[in-house]
C-alpha cells in the first residue's frame, strides 16, 4: 500500500478502508511516510472530509498508537468528560467533587491551558501542595477509596495526535471537523472510560464560534464515540461571555468552592449540573436526567459535594482548610477596579478579550513551557443581561504588580458593550446530542 494512492484516492473523494488508514497511521509513526506525504493527506481530509466509518477507525487507530488507562479495577461505569475550552471553565473542580458525592466514580485525567483557555490542572495547582501528578496505580487506587481522582496526563496517550496537531498548525489543516473530532475523541478513547460526555462550548471565546459549527462538531464526536461502542453525549453550552465571574487559578478555585457549597454563580451552577446530569444517567446513577438533578441538587445543599472536595483535596496532598478558608489560596499583590462611566444594560462581553487579558496578567500561557501564576486573573462583577450605574464596579484586576493592573484595565477599557435598551439574561445551557 504506497502512501501517494491512499492521498490520491482521499483527495479524489473516496473512503479509505480500515487498514488503509492504519497503514497511514503505522507508516507516520514509523517514520516511513514523511512529513510531506502525511500534510497532503491532511489537506486532502480537510477538503473532501470524511464518513463516520474512517473517523472511527481513524480515531481508534490514533487512540491504539500509544498507552491507554486501564480503569478495569474501578468498579462501576467510568463517565468522562471533555470541554473543548472556554474562559473561566472551572466545570472539572465543580464536578468531579460532587459526581462523586452521589456515588459516580471519576477518574479524569487533564490538561494544562493554552492561550486564552484554562486548563484544570492549572487550577488544581494553584491549591497549596496539590500534587497533580499521580502513578497510574495511585490514580486508580485513590478513586477505588475517595471515588475521585484528577491528574495529569501520565504515559504518552495517542501520540499519532500529538504529531499530526502539530503538523496542522503549520500545515493550515486544523479547522476540519473529521481531524479534530478524531484527535479529541483519540484521547478520550485512550484515557480508559466506558462513556464520555462532551461540553461543546459555542461563541466568542470558544474554538467553535457558531451554534451550527458546533452542533456539527458535537454530532460528529457522538458518532464516533458511539462507533467506538463509548456511549457519547455532547452538551452545546454558550461561550459568548465567560462562565461565572472569576477568570484565573486560585479565583477559579475560589468560585468552585463556592459552587460547591451551592452559592456559585447561575451560570455556571446550570451549566455543571446539566453536565454532571448526563454523567450520573451515562453511569446509571439515575433513570434520567430530572432524577440525577434531584440527587446532584441535594449534594449541594446538604454539604456532601464540599465533604468530598475536602477529601479529593486531602487525597492528592493539598491544604484542605481552603475550602474553608479560601483567603489561603495565593492571592494577587494588587488588586484594582474598575468602574463603568455610562450606565444601561451589559448587552456583551466578549469571552476571549478577558481570557487574553487573564492570560497577559499570567493567569495563562502563550507557549506550551511558559509557567502560570496561580494568583492573578479577573474578577467581573457584572454580566450581560445586567443593569449598571456610572462609577458601579464592572471588574476586578488581581494582577502582580501595578503596571500588569494599569494594562489589563486599558486592555479591558470597553469590553463591557453597554446600551440603553433592556437585555435578556442568556441562555447557557444550548442544546443536547445524545
Ligand atoms: N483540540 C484537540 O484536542 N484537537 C484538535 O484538533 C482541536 C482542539
Amino acid at each position: 500500500m504506497r502512501a501517494v494512492d491512499l492521498i490520491d484516492k482521499k483527495r479524489r473523494g473516496l473512503a479509505l478502508q480500515k487498514e488503509e488508514i492504519q497503514a497511514l497511521m503505522d507508516g507516520y509513526l514509523a517514520g516511513e511516510i514523511p512529513d510531506y506525504q502525511m500534510s497532503a493527506f491532511l489537506m486532502a481530509v480537510c477538503w473532501r472530509g470524511m464518513n463516520t466509518e474512517e473517523m472511527a477507525n481513524l480515531t481508534r487507530a490514533m487512540a491504539a498508537s500509544g498507552d491507554s488507562l486501564d480503569l478495569t479495577e474501578i468498579p462501576g461505569v467510568k463517565v468522562d468528560k471533555h470541554s473543548t475550552g472556554g474562559v473561566g471553565d472551572k466545570t472539572t473542580l465543580v464536578l468531579a467533587p460532587l459526581l462523586a458525592a452521589i456515588g459516580v466514580p471519576v477518574a479524569k485525567m487533564s490538561g494544562r491551558g493554552l492561550g486564552h483557555t484554562g486548563g484544570t490542572i492549572d487550577k488544581l495547582e494553584a491549591i497549596p501542595g496539590f500534587q497533580t501528578s499521580l502513578s497510574g496505580q495511585a490514580f486508580v487506587q485513590q478513586v477505588k477509596s475517595i471515588g475521585v481522582a484528577v491528574a495529569g496526563q501520565t504515559g504518552d496517550l495517542a501520540p499519532a495526535d500529538k504529531r499530526l496537531y502539530a503538523l496542522r498548525d503549520v500545515t493550515a489543516t486544523v479547522e476540519s471537523i473529521p481531524l479534530i473530532a478524531s484527535s479529541i475523541m483519540s484521547k478520550k478513547l485512550a484515557s480508559g472510560a466506558d462513556a464520555i460526555v462532551l461540553d461543546v462550548k459555542v461563541g466568542d471565546g470558544a474554538f467553535m464560534k457558531t451554534a451550527d459549527d458546533a452542533r456539527r462538531l458535537a454530532r460528529t464526536m457522538v458518532e464516533i464515540g458511539n462507533h467506538a461502542g463509548r456511549n457519547t453525549v455532547a452538551v452545546l453550552s454558550s461561550m459568548e461571555e465567560p462562565l461565572g465571574y472569576a477568570v484565573g487559578n486560585a479565583l477559579e478555585v475560589r468560585e468552585a468552592i463556592l459552587t460547591l457549597a451551592n452559592q456559585g454563580p447561575t451560570d455556571l451552577t446550570e451549566v455543571c449540573l446539566a453536565l454532571a446530569a448526563e454523567m450520573a444517567v451515562l453511569a446509571g446513577a439515575a433513570d434520567d436526567v430530572d432524577a440525577a438533578r434531584t440527587r446532584l441538587v441535594r449534594a449541594l445543599e446538604d454539604g456532601s459535594a464540599l465533604a468530598k472536595l475536602r477529601a479529593f483535596i486531602t487525597a492528592q496532598g493539598g491544604d484542605a482548610s481552603v475550602v474553608d478558608e479560601p483567603q489561603k489560596l495565593p492571592q494577587a499583590a494588587v488588586i484594582r477596579e474598575m468602574t463603568a462611566t455610562r450606565a444601561g444594560c451589559i448587552a456583551a462581553l466578549p469571552a476571549l478579550s478577558v481570557g487574553e487579558a487573564a492570560m497577559r496578567l499570567g493567569a495563562g500561557r502563550s507557549t506550551k513551557d511558559e509557567a502560570v501564576d496561580p494568583a492573578v486573573g479577573i474578577v467581573l462583577r457584572a454580566k450581560v443581561g445586567d443593569t449598571v450605574s456610572v462609577g458601579d464596579v464592572l471588574l476586578e484586576v488581581h494582577a502582580a504588580s501595578e503596571a500588569d493592573a494599569q494594562a489589563c484595565m486599558e486592555a479591558l477599557r470597553d469590553v463591557f458593550v453597554i446600551q440603553d435598551a433592556p437585555v435578556a439574561k442568556p441562555q447557557h445551557v444550548l442544546g443536547y446530542i445524545r
